[in-house]
């Protein structure tokens, strides 16, 4: 799967442990950065970045990273078409594609450790939206709700 990953100084180096993650598993990352915790960034364009690549297709995924996860899936769920989940526990990233079909996982670097959150990361991953009828409904009225 293609999947766009990115973090700000807060998600350092967490960010880089996901990506090697998921490289080894296979998949094909855009990796929008950062390489540098040292140096003070914005989370908001990390957001923008991931969520344009889900936008136009060119990741079917997005992982985004800062220290608490919150800027990160605020920023991006400004998106048309994105659905970013803020995720620290595997129960809530399973159920995040299940039901929901969220197409970013937020994680807090500096909340959430480094072995739950690959774990986290590998759960998101593996899960597919069930399409049931439920979902489709609810996930409709969320469209409607982005048009306001
Ligand atoms: C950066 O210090 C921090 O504010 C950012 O990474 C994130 O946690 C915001 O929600």
């Amino acid at each position: 799967m293609r999947i766009a990953v990115g973090a700000d100084h807060g998600g350092y180096p967490l960010n880089e442990r996901v990506i090697e993650e998921l490289r080894t598993a296979g998949h094909e990352i855009t990796d929008f950065g950062t390489h540098d915790g040292s140096i003070s960034d914005d989370y908001s364009d990390y957001a923008r970045e991931v969520g344009q690549a889900i936008q136009r297709n060119a990741a079917g995924l997005g992982i985004l990273i800062c220290g608490s996860g919150v800027g990160a899936s605020v920023a991006a769920n400004k998106l048309k078409g994105v659905r970013a989940a803020l995720c620290g526990d595997t129960y809530s990233a399973h159920q995040s594609r299940e039901h929901d079909d969220c197409n970013i996982l937020c994680l807090g670097a500096r909340v959430t450790g480094v072995e739950l959150a690959v774990e986290i990361v590998r759960v998101f991953v593996a899960a597919r939206f069930t399409g049931e009828e439920r979902h489709r409904r609810r996930l409709k009225k969320v469209l409607e709700i982005e048009r306001l």
